[in-house]
């Protein structure tokens, strides 16, 4: 499996994302506990090292059960969480990045994975909660910077972020990751992508299947026919051999998705497949 460093640890490509395991609309348990950790268990059993997460995932139930299904932890394992947002009573997505609401998380992320300290910690911008949009973090990441150096966080990311942004992050404090929204119809990224790669940070897309609305495209499924793969495998691949600077972390609540999502490694694109995928992206934009 290829790697790539994040922070100072090594970890594989293709990782897992542990949003799907929360409840309806990321909101509240999973239907079946025992199957989520059993996905989780899964992941770590066939070489995933690192795993993305959020406390405002439930909220707290996910994190509650990775603590319980993976903990004590294997050594090689990099749980990346983000900060940044809370739910409303009625599941809603708002900011919560005041300092104390940003303490707060960073201490909640600590007892619900069980750890004396996060290894990294993304700051997710909630200017617009759908996508990046410009204003300033100089405040908030000023107190997730503090929080590092008080020792609660070992690494600094930063989430749903514009270039502007992530500049302005990289004056204030090492920034070891982006995770914005991206996958093979969502390309708006492009320029920061190879710029982050030339500056040896990692860029690690999220709903890299489309998320919510799982990527669909004749040419997509076309190249899938051709290969013997699922459309899904081919959009990780392409993503996979896009830069070496991006992690996976594709989301699923079945261990057979997980399963085919991981053969990825193994899956190598020929050059007219590539050319039809780079089509999709650029009908897209
Ligand atoms: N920073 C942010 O603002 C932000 C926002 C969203 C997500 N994230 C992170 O990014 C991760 C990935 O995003 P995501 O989970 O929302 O979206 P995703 O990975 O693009 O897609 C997940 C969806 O694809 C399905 N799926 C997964 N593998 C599949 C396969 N092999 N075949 C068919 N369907 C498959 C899943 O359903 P099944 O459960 O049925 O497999 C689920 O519905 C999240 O888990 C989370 O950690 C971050």
């Amino acid at each position: 499996m290829s790697t790539y460093v994040l922070g100072n640890r090594r970890v594989n490509r293709l990782g897992y994302g542990a949003m799907q395991l929360a409840g309806p609309g990321v909101f509240g348990p999973p239907e079946n506990p025992q199957a989520a950790m059993a996905v989780l268990r899964a992941a770590v059993a066939n070489g995933v090292n690192h795993i993305d997460t959020s406390d405002f995932y439930g909220p707290h139930h996910t994190n509650q059960i990775i603590r319980k299904a993976l903990h004590p932890y294997p050594d090689d394992l990099v749980i990346v969480t983000k900060i940044g947002a809370r739910r409303g009573t009625d599941g809603a997505w708002l900011p919560a990045l005041s300092a104390q609401e940003l303490t707060q998380a960073v201490h909640d992320n600590l007892r619900n994975l069980g750890l004396d300290v996060l290894e990294v910690v993304n700051l997710r911008a909630m200017f617009s909660v759908h996508g990046p949009a410009e204003g300033s973090l100089e405040a908030p990441l000023s107190v997730l910077a503090d929080l590092q150096r008080k020792g609660l966080v070992r690494h600094i990311g930063l989430s749903n972020v514009t270039p502007a942004q992530v500049a302005q992050g990289r004056r204030i404090c090492a920034i070891v990751c982006v995770q914005n929204q991206y996958n093979l119809a969502h390309r708006m990224d492009d320029a920061l992508l190879d710029d982050l790669a030339r500056n040896n940070i990692a860029y690690t897309p999220f709903f890299p299947l489309g998320g919510f609305n799982p990527l669909q495209s004749s040419a997509l499924s076309d190249v899938a026919r051709q290969l013997d793969a699922t459309p899904m495998q081919i959009a990780l691949a392409w993503l996979l051999r896009r830069s070496p600077n991006v992690l996976l972390i594709p989301g699923t609540s079945s261990v057979v998705h997980l399963r085919e999502n991981l053969a990825v490694g193994k899956l190598e694109l020929p050059a007219d497949a590539v050319a039809a995928l780079e089509r999709i992206g650029h009908e897209a934009c």
